[in-house]
């Protein structure tokens, strides 16, 4: 068993997508028109119970985009987990906004949205709540406090593609909201990100900002009445996309299952934590993180994941917080504060191999391969 690599993820691909890759390159349509192109992007919508979905290049570039749709710039604060990739903090950043943290919770591991109210200034314009791991956010109190203070919600849905809360798909739940399609996501197009709205305006803002503000209705005159951005997605990426939200509900609930079983093994393993899934809803599990006690469990993470690889398990670890990140402290980010969630989670946790279609042996070779290291 040992003898193979395990990866800590490795995409499910084996649907419509060489198919459907083969007819976009054979047909010649391999920019960013094309039938894959508006095909995909109605499949994902209906998957996500919204209007619109708009397809772009890269889960950052989404964000990116639907800060701009909502019309955040400079000398806007937006707020965001402490706890995610920095990709969320950038995305403000390239609109000229202010990015400002919020620790995480210590059971689910999302934005912990008790201390949002305490982090909201004149300048506030926004709320980006990030399902972390697959694991949606308590939304309605989220959104109970962007009515009270009339803010907007950016959902950052890059890690949960098909996650409810209550009932309702992430994504549905805000004004805009971004998904990222990397290689490592529920879905994948390799590389490649939607967002995805109900509004008509925020649609037609997204259209417009990533076709290089290409006038939605003029003619083609070549007179660009704002700055834009060129981050279309090609057909030959919407190709493998739709392939891939053919396969959605499959691969949701594989991963869910995936990480049931990993519960079975280690839940009750002293030192070994898993995060809380929020109430009332469905978390999609995209990666299976857990957090290491040091004292309880005998060694620390970084020699863990050292010796898993060892034996052919690879795996990662969690973010390092946003409060830590030099870029945002050169950058004018208010660094202080209390982000103790935050730096527990970085210093403990790590992920495990987490693929769609990983098999159920090697979990049991994942876990007890885990638990044997224990002291
Ligand atoms: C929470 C979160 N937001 C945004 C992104 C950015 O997506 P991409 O890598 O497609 O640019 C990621 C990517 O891993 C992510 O995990």
């Amino acid at each position: 068993m040992s003898s193979e690599f395990i990866p800590v993820c490795e995409p499910s691909l084996n649907g419509n997508e060489i198919k459907y890759v083969n007819d976009a390159i054979s047909t010649g349509w391999i920019s960013s028109q094309g039938k894959y192109v508006s095909q995909f992007e109605e499949m994902f919508a209906e998957y996500c119970d919204v209007k619109y979905a708009v397809s772009v290049c890269n889960g950052t570039a989404a964000l990116h985009l639907a800060l701009v749709a909502l019309g955040i710039g400079k000398g806007d604060e937006v707020i965001i987990p402490n706890f995610t990739m920095s990709s969320c903090a950038f995305a403000v950043c390239y609109t000229g906004a202010m990015p400002v943290f919020v620790d995480a919770r210590s059971d689910t591991w999302n934005i912990n949205e008790d201390e949002i109210e305490s982090k909201i200034t004149i300048k506030t314009k926004a709320i980006m709540p990030v399902h972390i791991f697959g694991n949606p956010c308590n939304m309605d109190a989220i959104r109970k406090v962007a009515e009270k203070h009339n803010l907007l919600i950016l959902e950052d849905a890059a890690e949960a593609h098909g996650a409810e809360y209550r009932g309702s798909k992430v994504g549905s739940m805000s004004d805009v909201a971004a998904f990222s399609l990397y290689s490592n996501k529920n879905l994948t197009t390799g590389e490649g990100g939607l967002a995805v709205t109900d509004s008509e305006e925020v649609y037609k803002n997204l259209l417009y900002y990533k076709n290089v503000c290409f006038s939605l209705d003029g003619p083609r005159d070549y007179r660009h009445h704002d700055i834009g951005f060129n981050y279309r997605m090609s057909n030959i990426h919407a190709a493998i996309g739709l392939a891939q939200v053919e396969k959605a509900d499959e691969y949701r609930s594989l991963r869910i299952k995936n990480s049931e079983a990993y519960k079975e093994y280690l839940q009750n393993v002293e030192g070994i934590s898993f995060p809380v899934d929020q109430l009332d809803s469905v978390n999609v599990k995209w990666m299976n993180g857990i957090l290491i006690d040091p004292e309880k469990f005998g060694r620390g993470s970084i020699e863990i994941m050292e010796m898993l690889r060892e034996k052919g398990i690879d795996s990662r670890r969690f973010f390092v917080g946003m409060h830590q990140q030099p870029s945002l402290e050169k950058y004018g980010c208010t660094m202080t504060g209390d982000y103790s969630v935050t730096e527990k989670l970085t210093k403990n946790g790590f992920y495990l191999p987490s693929s769609s279609n990983l098999p159920s042996e090697k979990i049991k070779y994942i876990s007890e391969t885990l638990i044997s290291l224990k002291k």
